[in-house]
C-alpha cells in the first residue's frame, strides 16, 4: 500500500478538523434543530453535505439561506453514515458572503438546454454545465499532452490573416474603416487605405502557417480559435470554434490516418480515466449509455474506406437520403451517419476524395481526378477530423492554384516552400467543440461551448 493510500485510510478513521469550504448553496433543508445544507465549490459535480447544529450563533439567517448563495463554512469532516456521499462536514460556523435572492434563475428543478443558453452568464453553474466545461478543459490539456509525448510542437498561428486557406470563401472580413464612409475608387472599396493596406479577414485555419513551421520543426500542432461565416444554422456548425491543426513532415495519407485514429482513442481513453465523476454526471444527464459507446467506438479498429466505394455503399444501400449522392458530390451529415452509425458501426475514414469538391493544397493521386484527403466520421456527429498529404510538388501546386482561380503572388511564401527542400507532408484538423460532444453526448455544439457565436447571436 503506498503513502497516499494508508493516509486516505487513517483520515477515513478520524474527523478531520478545521476543515474550511467555501463555495455556492445549492439546496437547502431546514428542521428545529438541525438544517442540512448542500455546498458546491465548483471544483465536482458532487455537493458536499453541511450539517449545521442550531445552536450556532447566526442561526436565523442560515436558514434563510437561499439556492446560489455564497458562503465560508469552518468545520469538521467526517465519514457520512447517510447515503450518496463519503463525506460531510459538521458546521462550528458559517460566514454568509452573499445572500443569492430568490430570483436566482437557477432554482432546483431541471431547465432546458434552451432556456439556459439565454442565460450562459449563470449556465456553468449548473451541476451538468459544470460537468461539460471541466471536462472541456481536461480534455485541452490531454491534447497538448497527446501532441508533447510524440515531440510536437506548439505554434501559435495568427488569427488575423490575409488567406482563405479552405478558399470556401466564409471569410469575416475585418477592418479599421469607418463603414458609413467607405472610400470607393472606380465603385470599388480602396483597402490600401485600410489598418493593414489590403483586405484581411478572420483566420479559417492555421494549416498554412503550420505547414511554413512543419518545414522547419518537423512536427507541429496549433491549438486555437478559428472563425467561419457560413450561414449553417445546425446543431453541430459555430462561427467561432477551435481547432487543433498538426502538421508533419517526411508524413503521407497513410501515416496521417493512423495519427488522427491514435489521437481520437487516446482522448477518448484518458478523459474517461481523467473525467469519470463529471462524465458519470452526464450520463445521469444526457445518455446512460455513453460509457459503452465511447468504449465500442473507441475500443475498435476504425474503418478506412476510399470515397469512390463509400459512394457506392450509400447508393447500393436501400436508404432514401434527402441528398442524392454520387461521384463528385460531397458526403452530407446523413451520408457520414449511416456510413459509421449503421454500414460499419466504427469510426470510419474516407479518403481519396475527387479534387473538384477539395482546396488547393491537396496532393493530387495517380488517378489525376482524386486527393489524398481523408475525413474521420463518427457516429452522431458524423465529420470530426478533415486533413490530407499537401501537395508538395511545386509544378502540381502551380497549376492546381491556377485551375482553381487563386493569385500566386498572393501565396508565394507558400509556394517557396516547394521549392526550398519541398518534402511529402501532411496534417489534419479537428474540430474541438465536435470531439466534446462525441465524449459528453451533448448533441448541440452550442452546448459545449461557453459562449456560442451562431447566425443572428452575439451575447455575452
Ligand atoms: O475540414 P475542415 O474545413 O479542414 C480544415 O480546415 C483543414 N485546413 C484542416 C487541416 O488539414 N489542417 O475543418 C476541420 C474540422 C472539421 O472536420 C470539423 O470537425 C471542424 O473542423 N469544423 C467545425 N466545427 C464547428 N463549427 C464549424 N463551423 C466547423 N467547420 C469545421
Ligand atoms: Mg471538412
Amino acid at each position: 500500500m503506498n503513502n497516499t493510500k494508508i493516509k486516505t485510510l487513517l483520515e477515513s478513521l478520524n474527523p478531520i478538523n478545521d476543515v474550511i469550504v467555501k463555495g455556492w448553496i445549492k439546496t437547502t433543508r431546514n428542521s428545529k434543530t438541525f438544517s442540512f445544507i448542500e455546498v458546491n465549490d465548483g471544483t465536482s459535480p458532487k455537493n458536499l453535505q453541511v450539517i449545521v447544529d442550531s445552536c450556532i450563533e447566526n442561526y436565523e439567517d442560515v436558514k434563510k439561506l437561499t439556492t446560489g448563495s455564497s458562503v465560508s463554512i469552518k468545520g469538521k469532516l467526517v465519514q457520512s453514515k447517510g447515503k450518496g456521499q463519503n463525506w460531510e462536514l459538521i458546521s462550528e460556523s458559517i460566514e454568509i458572503i452573499n445572500f443569492a435572492p430568490a430570483e436566482y434563475p437557477l432554482q432546483k428543478k431541471q431547465h432546458t438546454d434552451e432556456f439556459l443558453r439565454t442565460i450562459a452568464h449563470i449556465r456553468p453553474r449548473s451541476t451538468k454545465y459544470g460537468s461539460i466545461f471541466r471536462i472541456r478543459s481536461e480534455l485541452s490539456y490531454l491534447i497538448h499532452k497527446f501532441f508533447k509525448e510524440r515531440g510536437f510542437y506548439y505554434l501559435h498561428s495568427p488569427i488575423i490573416t490575409c488567406s482563405d486557406c479552405e478558399g470556401a470563401g466564409e471569410l469575416f472580413k475585418i477592418t479599421s474603416f469607418d463603414l458609413n464612409d467607405l472610400p470607393i475608387v472606380d465603385g470599388k472599396i480602396d483597402y490600401s487605405s485600410d489598418f493593414f493596406g489590403k483586405q484581411s479577414y478572420l483566420t479559417v485555419s492555421g494549416q498554412l502557417s503550420a505547414e511554413i513551421f512543419a518545414m522547419a520543426l518537423n512536427k507541429v500542432y496549433t491549438f486555437g480559435p478559428t472563425f467561419r461565416a457560413e450561414n449553417s444554422n445546425t446543431p453541430k456548425h459555430l462561427a467561432e470554434f477551435w481547432m487543433i491543426e498538426p502538421e508533419m513532415a517526411f508524413c503521407d495519407l497513410n501515416d496521417n490516418m493512423s495519427l488522427a485514429e491514435e489521437f481520437l482513442k487516446y482522448l477518448a481513453i484518458n478523459i474517461m480515466n481523467e473525467c469519470s465523476d463529471d462524465l458519470d454526471c452526464l450520463s445521469k444527464h444526457i445518455d446512460s449509455n455513453m460509457n459503452d459507446f465511447i468504449k465500442n467506438i473507441f475500443l475498435s479498429n476504425f474503418v478506412r474506406v476510399e470515397y469512390k466505394d463509400a459512394v457506392k455503399i450509400l447508393n447500393a444501400s436501400k436508404r432514401k437520403f434527402e441528398f442524392e449522392i454520387n461521384f463528385g458530390k460531397d458526403l452530407q451529415t446523413e451520408h457520414e451517419r449511416f456510413l459509421t452509425e449503421e454500414y460499419f458501426k466504427a469510426g470510419v475514414i474516407v479518403y481519396n476524395y475527387p479534387k473538384s469538391i477539395k482546396p488547393f493544397y491537396m496532393r493530387l493521386n495517380e488517378d489525376n481526378e482524386t486527393v489524398a484527403a481523408m475525413d474521420v466520421l463518427l457516429p452522431r456527429v458524423g465529420e470530426i477530423i478533415g486533413g490530407s498529404q499537401r501537395e508538395e510538388r511545386l509544378d502540381l501546386l502551380e497549376k492546381r492554384m491556377d485551375e482553381c482561380g487563386l493569385k500566386k503572388e498572393n501565396y508565394w511564401w507558400y509556394l517557396d516552400l516547394r521549392k526550398y527542400g519541398s518534402v511529402p507532408h501532411s496534417g489534419f484538423g479537428m474540430g474541438f467543440e465536435r470531439i466534446l460532444m462525441t465524449l459528453t453526448g451533448v448533441s448541440n455544439i452550442r452546448d459545449v461551448m461557453p459562449f456560442p457565436r451562431t447566425p443572428k447571436n452575439l451575447e455575452f
